[in-house]
């Protein structure tokens, strides 16, 4: 997005140009952040409310480009029939001060043209509004226009950008790894499988397009370690595409997720500092960037997780082991839907009181039962209870928000559980570990939204075909 100041040496440079070529265009973030009037300029985007009054005509433009509209004061002269809520027009006129409190700038037209009508009754969006995240999923196509969508949109966009800053000033390289793949990195089977489209179509021909199964991934790490072996730090951020369950509030068939490895690394707490390292810069990179938009969750969608966060940032997270994680659930007032038993996976509602004994806070629980997870993970070579240098980063409202651990880096150990990931340790073979945050539940959290599918830019299949 454009910062104030790029507009504004756009608007000094055109100075000594050409009549023809003097006027400026402004997005509204950079015309309210703009310190001194100017003459000549032209904002165009899309109408939030027309307020006609005898003798002047008020307008609030928005372009997207940040929550706060831009006023518009004109000549009732120039009103027209087509200059309706949700209308796309372009104005041009004079940037002046506002006689208002709230606001630094106005601009006064000198011509109003409407780009593309708006039906305002067919138009789902309202007026003045404050529509439900449940109403305005029903219209994918149209909620970016909401002002909670468009927030929440630019807000994803500054901690993408966020994220890469962080990994890139800490010296990691970044990994395209492949969305097309044939492993099952988690084991899980949770897999979309790849065939061309045709296939169903001429099954007489029948071939493959690949001469292996091929799926969409499910993790870039196993690509990543690869990489680790050359870059010691390498980091991935892209698509990634689970077949379970993405009706409930905190699961997606299509999510984004973060995922680093690091070479030399021996301890589980190393990869833990760097969660926390990259959660806390992250959020408070967010919240600097765009507090507006995170004020605007943070009144109206989870009102006491400001205060909350900022307590977060503060304090070092909790870390216990699954030992004592099982302990505290067992001696749980509470009872469960699932008995907690060492051995069994923490549900849900175990994740939940977890983190609330814990005082709402981030919890690491380090160090799962060998045979709850997947073959890479390092094996602590424990007992009588063995364990997994495994880490899994639990945080309020959401439960599970990243996992990682140390990677059995001893062919030997390896050897019984995987014949594939076993050259990988034959030449050069370093302990190493990384870790994974899925980014919409990192979104949610932050944010306080209840449900996964508010926090994406497209819900999937819903309404239109077309998208
Ligand atoms: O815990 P997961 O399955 O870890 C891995 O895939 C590792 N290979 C990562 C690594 O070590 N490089 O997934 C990581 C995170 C979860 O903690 C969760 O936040 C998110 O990805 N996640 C989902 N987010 C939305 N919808 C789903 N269906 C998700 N499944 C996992
Ligand atoms: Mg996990």
């Amino acid at each position: 997005m454009l910062g104030p100041r790029r507009g504004w040496q756009a608007l000094r440079r055109c100075v000594s140009l050409p009549r023809a070529q003097r006027e400026v265009r402004l997005r509204v973030r950079e015309a309210l952040g703009a310190r001194e009037p100017a003459g000549e300029v032209k904002v165009q985007g899309w109408v939030r409310s027309v307020r006609s009054q005898k003798e002047v005509l008020f307008l609030h433009i928005n372009d997207g480009s940040s929550l706060e509209n831009l006023q518009v004061v004109a000549d009732p002269s120039l009103e027209n029939r087509d200059l309706t809520f949700g209308s796309a027009v372009e104005v041009q006129g004079k940037l002046v001060k506002s006689p208002h409190r709230m606001q630094n700038m106005e601009l006064k037209a000198e011509t109003i043209r409407v780009v593309g009508p708006c039906d305002t009754l067919a138009f789902p969006l309202k007026t003045k509004e404050r529509h439900p995240l449940e109403y305005v999923r029903q219209f994918p196509h149209l909620r970016c226009r909401n002002n909670t969508l468009g927030s929440l949109l630019r807000i994803r966009s500054e901690a993408t950008a966020a994220i890469h800053s962080f990994f890139q000033d800490n010296g990691y390289v970044h990994i395209h790894t492949p969305i097309i793949t044939s492993n099952d990195c988690e084991g899980a089977g949770e897999l979309f499988q790849i065939e061309t489209s045709n296939e169903a179509r001429e099954p007489a021909e029948k071939t493959h397009f690949f001469d292996v199964p091929a799926f969409l991934t499910v993790s870039g790490q196993l690509h990543l370690e690869v990489m680790a072996g050359a870059f010691t730090h390498v980091f991935t951020f892209g698509p990634t595409f689970r077949a379970e369950n993405s009706q409930s509030r905190r699961h997606l068939a299509e999510f984004y997720m973060v995922e680093a490895e690091l070479s030399f690394t021996e301890s589980l707490e190393d990869i833990m500092q760097v969660m926390e390292d990259l959660f806390k810069t992250v959020t408070s990179t967010v919240f600097s960037k765009c507090p507006r938009d995170v004020e605007l969750f943070h009144k109206y969608i989870a009102p006491a997780q400001k205060d909350r966060l900022e307590k977060t940032l503060k304090n070092k997270f909790v870390i216990i082991s699954y030992n004592e994680a099982v302990e505290i659930l067992k001696q749980a007032s509470q009872t469960f839907t699932f008995k907690p038993e060492w051995g069994c996976d923490l549900q849900t509602e175990h994740e939940k009181y977890l983190v609330k004994h814990c005082g709402e806070v981030p919890v690491f629980v380090i160090n799962y039962p060998y045979d709850l997870k997947p073959f890479y993970m390092r094996d602590n070579e424990d007992g009588p209870q063995h364990t997994v240098a495994a880490v899994d980063l639990l945080v309020p409202g959401i439960g599970e928000l990243c996992g990682g651990s140390l990677r059995e880096e001893r062919l030997p150990f390896l050897r019984s559980r995987l014949q594939r990931y076993l050259d990988l340790r034959k030449f050069g073979s370093v302990p190493h570990g990384g870790f994974g945050m899925g980014f919409e539940r990192y979104l949610q959290y932050i944010l306080g939204v209840e449900n996964i599918k508010d926090v994406i830019p497209f819900p999937r299949f819903s309404h239109s075909c077309l998208l």
